[in-house]
């Protein structure tokens, strides 16, 4: 059981989840991840921030009475089970306790966890609750990343809790972002993972948040930030419209052919000055494939044509680009067919959430000659050409 202080009367009650793989059944986790939850104790009343992961409870409860406060409200930042699913346990602990959300949370909290409309409080954006000698502010962030995220605002110890907005799937003893670059790899991956398909809201979001006076960040997973700069610049980073001089070629390949043209068009790329990431997609972290997207300019997609269509693999890589919608300026697709199929027509239409320019495919029939090789050259050398007109700056 841990429960820490981060200033007189505020203390961190979460949970480290060491051993998580996985998150929602497709994320991977290399790192574990945490469940932060926070109990303010305030002249006259108590708030707890957040609860913890279903899968956790009996770490959760234990630090709840460690703490040995009574709970009068439970600040729910966001539906989403890995926070809210204890707040029944708690609930049912503490009788009187409020649920202090907005109403869309609510709805979603009734919906998910079944939990009875008397025990809650809904809060306007930008309404303040009194805990005695301090106050709770709270800020609609929608879309960070359900409809109904919000985060509040300790506003005599200058505290943003942040729920999952600025938070990483990063498992560490430390309270504080100590190591920043682990945490910033971390973060972006999280970014990437989580935010990403909502680049436009989190701008929006920001400049919301950009006139609090922050002296620590405390989001809902991985360690709090003591330097709320960091973060926020990391963000304004990766939202931003601008790219790298980078591609990515996610690739499968069934007899060698399709390998080869990947192979080829790596050297090509390297030759031409361009950072190339490939992914074998039989064995590829799709984290690390939605980690790379935060930056590239280019995606090429690597596939065999099997049964008319792209491989299985290759279908879900492109889903998955799809959905994240990184900020992608151009896309390609190579690969080798045997008797002919619609690859290229059924990826283009998996990727059409995409605002990219289609650079002319290079689909070869059986093993690649050197007039296949010449194909990719030039794919490489209009790539070239295409990043030539970014600014990279
Ligand atoms: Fe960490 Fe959206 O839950």
């Amino acid at each position: 059981m841990t429960s820490r202080i981060i200033k007189q009367d505020i203390y961190s009650v979460g949970v480290i989840d060491w051993d998580r793989k996985l998150f929602d059944e497709i994320i991977p986790l290399p790192e574990g991840t945490s469940y932060n939850s926070y109990l303010i104790q305030g002249s006259e009343k108590t708030a707890l921030i957040d609860t913890a992961d279903p899968s956790k409870k009996r770490e959760f409860l234990g630090n709840i009475k460690k703490a040995g406060l009574n709970i009068d409200y439970i600040i729910s930042h966001h539906a989403e089970q890995d926070h809210s699913g204890l707040i029944p346990e708690i609930l049912g602990l503490y009788p009187e306790a409020k649920i202090i959300t907005n109403p869309k949370c609510k709805e979603l909290l009734i919906e998910l966890l079944l939990i009875e409309e008397e025990r809650f409080q809904t809060v306007d954006d930008g309404e303040a609750i009194s805990l005695g000698n301090k106050t709770l502010k709270f800020f609609y962030t929608p879309w960070v990343h359900w409809p109904e995220t919000m985060v509040s605002y300790l506003e005599e110890d200058r505290i943003l809790f942040s729920c999952d907005f600025f938070g990483s799937h990063f498992a560490t003893s430390d309270l504080y972002a100590n190591d920043e670059s682990s945490i910033y790899r971390a973060a972006k991956r999280y970014y990437a993972e989580i935010m990403m398909p909502f680049k436009p809201f989190i701008q929006k979001n920001i400049e919301k948040l950009e006139n609090l006076q922050i002296e620590i960040i405390a989001p809902s997973h991985g360690p709090l930030y003591k330097n709320p700069q960091f973060i926020l610049d990391a963000y304004r980073e990766w939202i931003s419209d601008s790219t790298k001089n980078e591609v990515i070629v996610p690739y499968v390949s069934m007899h060698g052919s399709t390998r080869e043209l990947v192979d080829h068009l790596i050297e090509c790329l390297i030759d031409k000055g361009i950072k190339v990431k490939p992914f074998n997609l039989t064995t590829a972290d799709t984290g690390d494939l939605a980690l790379a997207l935060v930056d590239a300019s280019t995606l090429v997609i690597a596939t065999p044509t099997v049964l008319t269509g792209p491989h299985p693999s290759a279908v879900y890589a492109a889903y998955l680009v799809n959905a994240l919608r990184p900020k992608l300026k151009f896309i390609s697709i190579i690969g080798s067919f045997g008797w002919g199929g619609r690859t290229v027509d059924l990826l283009k239409g998996l990727l059409a959430n995409l605002k990219v320019e289609i650079i002319e495919p290079v689909l070869i029939k059986g093993y690649p000659t050197e007039n296949d090789f010449s194909k990719i050259d030039n794919l490489a050398q209009e790539i070239y050409e295409k990043h030539a007109e970014l600014d990279f700056s």
